[in-house]
């Protein structure tokens, strides 16, 4: 006769699509029914992704009729998809198997905008969620690094490039694509390539979201993704000492330039936490971004403190969420992603993601920032200018 029991260690065998760790040790298995050779399983997961659900479909059947179970009722609740207002049906998408495309920015270099990308990628996945990385960082990539990747060789398919896998995230970055010091030298037109063909070429999975690592500033790869994919969240990534800047300032009116909803900004190299102790201390000033974020109308995602394991972990590809998550920083990089999701979750419900009206209609393969596309614009905007029907 077939138990609960036996079932219960069945899915035991079946590994959460991305992870090492099973449905049953990820507490996804809320119900467990068996009458004879008919089994009525209950789960609850995190992701909405289509392809999560059918390879677990798959697995837990392969599993069950080893055990002699003739009837499976496999039920499956997920996270309802955020509301698609603009991504795909309204708004352009370029890489439409992508829901929620998240924007990390900051004013200046070195404030640890990567760091952050890296960290947050991987706790939204250690979250449950299906998450891409792409390092859209042309002047200065080191995502690959920070993820372990630095040897690692892209792989083709026809005339796709495969993303890479780290800790549970797809990534992928211009460093692994281009010969190093190439991109310097890039301006408006290649960038806007750059990026779009690491949208369009790259074969990524259906994703619940992907966190886009920028250059620092505000400049034509910013330009170049709001008008190729609708955006759904800005993140910036300040430190304390450069919140009276005015470059933490511009970047987060650029988001509202862009028509990019804030999802909140990380105060990093916010106090030590000293490595002995652990105790922490104040050195550039703790918790000034709280000003900032309240005059854009958000929050303060994190209060990131100087840890020297974050430093060691980006530079030897060992994260600190995904290696330390007990850490004080480990903590908040998790706690931060699920304030992110949540405002991501909100901002689709309210159908405030919308940067369609920043999206020109420019022909094939002429950028929106070259004097062509300029002028093109220019061109548009007198033709719907006239309202006159002659
Ligand atoms: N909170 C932190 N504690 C310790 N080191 C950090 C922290 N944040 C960033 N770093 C280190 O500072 C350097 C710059 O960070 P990085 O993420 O590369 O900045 P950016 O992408 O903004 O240029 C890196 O060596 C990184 O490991
Ligand atoms: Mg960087």
């Amino acid at each position: 006769m077939i138990t609960n029991d036996m079932v219960k260690e069945k899915l035991s065998n079946v590994m959460y699509p991305g992870f090492t760790k099973s449905i049953v040790d990820f507490g996804f298995v809320k119900d467990i029914a068996v009458k004879d050779n008919t089994a009525s399983i209950f789960l609850e997961i995190t992701s909405s992704a289509k392809e999560v659900e059918d390879s677990l479909r798959e697995e837990i059947a392969k599993e069950l009729k080893l055990l002699g179970v003739d009837d499976l009722q496999l039920t499956i609740k997920k996270p309802q998809a955020p509301k698609q207002m603009s991504n795909s049906q309204s708004g352009k998408n370029i890489a439409p198997q992508v829901k929620n495309f998240i924007m990390v920015s900051s004013g200046k270099g070195g404030v640890g905008k990567s760091t952050t990308s890296v960290n947050l990628a991987i706790a939204l996945a250690m979250q449950g969620k299906k998450v891409g990385l792409l390092d859209a960082d042309i002047y200065g990539p080191n995502i690959p690094r920070m993820m372990g990747l630095d040897d690692s060789e892209p792989r083709i398919e026809g005339n796709k490039v495969m993303p890479y896998q780290a800790y549970g995230v797809e990534v992928m970055s211009m460093g692994s694509l281009v010969e190093p010091g190439q991109a310097l030298i890039w301006r408006g037109a290649m960038i806007q390539k750059a990026i779009q063909q690491l949208l369009q070429d790259i074969l990524w999975s259906d994703l619940d979201c992907m966190i886009i690592d920028m250059p620092p500033g505000t400049g034509d790869a910013q330009l170049t993704l709001a008008q190729s994919v609708p955006v759904a969240a800005g993140v910036n990534v300040t430190t304390p000492q450069h919140v009276a800047l005015d470059d933490s300032r511009r970047s987060l009116e650029m988001f509202n330039k862009l028509h990019i909803p804030i999802a909140g900004v990380v105060e990093n190299m916010s106090g030590f936490v000293c490595p002995n102790c652990q105790e922490e201390s104040d050195i550039f000033g703790i918790g000034t971004c709280e000003g900032l974020a309240k005059e854009y109308d958000t929050v303060v995602l994190a209060n990131i403190p100087i840890e020297p394991s974050i430093r060691v972990g980006g530079d030897e590809g060992k994260p600190i969420v995904y290696f330390y998550p007990d850490s004080v920083s480990g903590k908040r990089y998790l706690e931060a992603a699920k304030t992110l999701w949540d405002n991501i979750v909100k901002f689709n419900d309210n159908g405030e993601i919308g940067n369609e009206s920043i999206q020109p209609t420019m022909p094939e393969g002429v950028s929106a920032c070259s004097s062509e596309g300029q002028a093109h614009a220019a061109q548009q905007k007198s033709n719907d200018s006239c309202g006159c029907s002659h």
